[in-house]
């Protein structure tokens, strides 16, 4: 059966790197003898340029038709003045919350030939395979009310969680753990927070559940630490959705660079949205030098999850660790003195080697 695939460019280097990720799709299905079906859809700042908001209702109606939806990034310094739901960012929360992919995996790792690429010590790095899952459409992103109040004298954001919204992504935390080291880390603020109470009385409960994960509770700011102190010693991590999005860029300096981090956001009753963990880049943004990796690897983690294709996934995982340690680098990832390529020079040698693993 055909396959539908969405893909949502959006603004700054999102562009540049879904272009990338298109041909990567194309490449996979030539190679497997397949055909998708490709379509794209507006979000974020030109989103809102073009129809006055940045998620429009047919870009909706589209993922809600798709097998799996490929996210670029929103964003940029153009749009940050304008009120709050109609900033592009307003657009990708949007699109999360509709699909309810309540659950957004982040698989953070150490690439051989690339711990020279973070500033901390290689024997540190060694072996590091940790996978952060973050709750996605809950939390102080999205608690009522929002707001400036009093007069704008004052500003409300609000952390709401039900038990159930907690229930749910921590079920899927440990379930991941099970099929992996077993050892689950629960990153909460409990001494100060009363939804991180809750939060962590929900993994108490459920530990029942799954004897053979062990669970260890951190505080967040302790956790911030740890990642860059122990990150080897770290499985799985669950965490709510602020402290997620923080602890995942941290987590990215472990792997050398924010252009290497991939994402997928499941559990709805819809397609798996997938997306690179950086943003639109608007310092680099049009000059033909962003990583597209973080892109390919979603690219991977949605042939694996959600379009039932993991020996293409393996693939491109294979492609790019060959490629790294062939010494191609993009910008973000070269030395001062060190020679790198462009995002279409990257994407060719990837695709190219995906190409001869899948003939
Ligand atoms: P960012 O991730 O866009 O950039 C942070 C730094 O990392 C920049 O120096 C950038 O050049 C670099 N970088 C990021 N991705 C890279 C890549 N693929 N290759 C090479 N270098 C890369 O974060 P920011 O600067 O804080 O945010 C910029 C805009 O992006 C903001 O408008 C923000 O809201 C938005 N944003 C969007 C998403 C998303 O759409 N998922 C995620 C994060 C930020
Ligand atoms: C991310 C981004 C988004 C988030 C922003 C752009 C809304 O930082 O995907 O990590 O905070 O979720
Ligand atoms: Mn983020």
């Amino acid at each position: 059966m055909t396959k539908r695939i969405v893909i949502l460019p959006g603004d700054g280097i999102g562009r540049e790197v879904t272009a990338e990720a298109r041909q990567l799709l194309v490449d996979v299905a030539a190679a497997l003898g397949l055909q998708w079906e490709l379509d794209e859809g507006l979000i974020g700042g030109g989103a809102y340029e073009e129809t006055g908001t940045p998620l429009p209702e047919e870009t909706v109606a589209k993922c809600l038709r798709a097998d799996a939806v490929l996210l670029g990034a929103v964003g940029g310094p153009k749009w940050d003045s304008l009120p709050g739901d109609v900033r592009p960012e307003a657009g990708l929360l949007g699109i999360r919350k509709r699909l309810n992919v309540f659950a957004n995996l982040r698989p953070i790792r150490t690439w051989p030939g690339l711990m020279l690429a973070s500033p901390l010590k290689s024997e540190l790095l060694e072996g590091v395979d940790m996978i952060i899952v973050r709750e996605l459409t809950g939390g102080l992103y999205f608690g009522q009310p929002k707001a400036r109040v009093e007069g704008g004298q004052a500003v409300v954001d609000t952390l709401y969680y039900t038990r159930g919204e907690i229930e749910r992504v921590v079920r899927q935390a440990f379930s991941l753990a099970q099929g992996r080291r077993r050892k689950l880390t629960s990153v909460d603020k409990a001494n100060v927070l009363e939804s991180s109470r809750m939060w962590r009385e929900v993994v108490n409960e459920l530990s029942a559940e799954y004897p053979d994960v062990a669970v260890e509770h951190v505080l967040v700011d302790n956790a911030a630490m740890q990642l860059v102190t122990r990150p080897n010693s770290f499985d799985v991590i669950v965490t709510e959705n602020m402290f997620g999005d923080i602890l995942s860029d941290e987590a990215a300096v472990l792997t050398g660079s924010i252009g290497m981090l991939p994402s997928a956001s499941i559990g709805g009753e819809g397609p798996g949205l997938y997306e690179p963990v950086h943003g639109s880049a608007p310092d680099i943004a049009g000059q033909g030098i962003a990583n597209p990796l973080a892109t390919f690897l979603s690219v991977a983690m949605m042939l694996r999850h959600s379009l039932g294709y993991p020996q293409a996934a393996d693939a491109i995982e294979a492609a790019v660790l060959a490629v790294i340690e062939q010494g191609v680098r993009t910008r973000d990832l070269a030395g001062s003195n060190q020679a790198f390529v462009g995002t279409k020079e990257m994407s060719e040698l990837v695709r190219a080697d995906v190409r001869r693993r899948l003939a």
